[in-house]
């Protein structure tokens, strides 16, 4: 069984698909984890976020793992755990110019279905996981909020991690949905057949009950 769930940045989609995943005994696939580990692997080896070809070399070569851990899932990229690594506004600011990239996104897709394969349950979370990645995913979600309510939320979300946002997480926010909704290759759309849940006037526990409400 495959649940999908996308939306924009701060729509609740990782919280959402963790607890999801622990209610259900579901392995929880985090593939924005994975485009920011290649844009972290490229940032430490000086490649620009426009090098279409060397961008593809790196995603063909890094190897991305997902380790269970009572705080959270830890993200070992190329060996290394690099949960908060991959989180700095740093990555953040070139995460949508190269998961842009035709040649990173087969990449990615193919590692997540590859890793879907192996499991019985999955909730998988991202920006085109019931369009593109499973798209006959028989459970597909779309969740969105408004975006000062999502601004708040990556910013506490950041604080828990000890990270500090910066001055202008809505407007950052909002250009990252523009890029992310105007790209050619992937766009954040709602996907066929998803049921769409503004969860802006949502807690968490809600959002989650909904989902499990449509899953019966
Ligand atoms: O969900 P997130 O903020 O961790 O995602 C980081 C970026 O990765 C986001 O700006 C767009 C990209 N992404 C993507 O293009 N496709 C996905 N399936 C997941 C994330």
């Amino acid at each position: 069984m495959i649940i999908t769930l996308d939306g924009p940045a701060g729509s609740g989609k990782s919280s959402t698909a963790r607890a999801l995943a622990k209610k259900l005994g579901a392995v929880y696939l985090d593939t924005g984890a994975m485009y920011r580990s290649v844009t972290l692997a490229a940032i430490e080896s000086g490649v620009d976020a426009a090098d279409a070809a060397r961008l593809e070399t790196i995603s063909s070569a890094i190897t991305i793992d997902f380790k269970d851990d009572p705080d959270g899932q830890r993200v070992i990229v190329n060996g290394r755990d690099r949960t908060l690594d991959i989180r700095t506004p740093k990555v953040e600011k070139q995460v949508s110019a190269v998961s842009a990239h035709k040649g990173v996104r087969e990449k990615m897709v193919a590692l997540q279905r590859k890793i879907a394969a192996t499991h019985p349950k999955v909730v998988v979370e991202g920006r085109d996981t019931g369009s593109v990645v499973f798209p006959d995913a028989k459970h597909k979600f779309f969740l969105s909020a408004d975006p000062q309510a999502r601004a708040g939320r990556r910013a506490a979300q950041s604080a828990a991690q000890g990270i500090q946002s910066g001055d202008n997480l809505v407007r950052e926010i909002m250009e990252r949905d523009e890029k992310d909704s105007k790209r050619q290759v992937s766009p954040l759309v709602v996907p066929h057949g998803a049921v769409a849940i503004d969860n802006t006037n949502l807690s968490l526990d809600e959002t989650i009950q909904k989902i499990i409400d449509l899953l019966a």
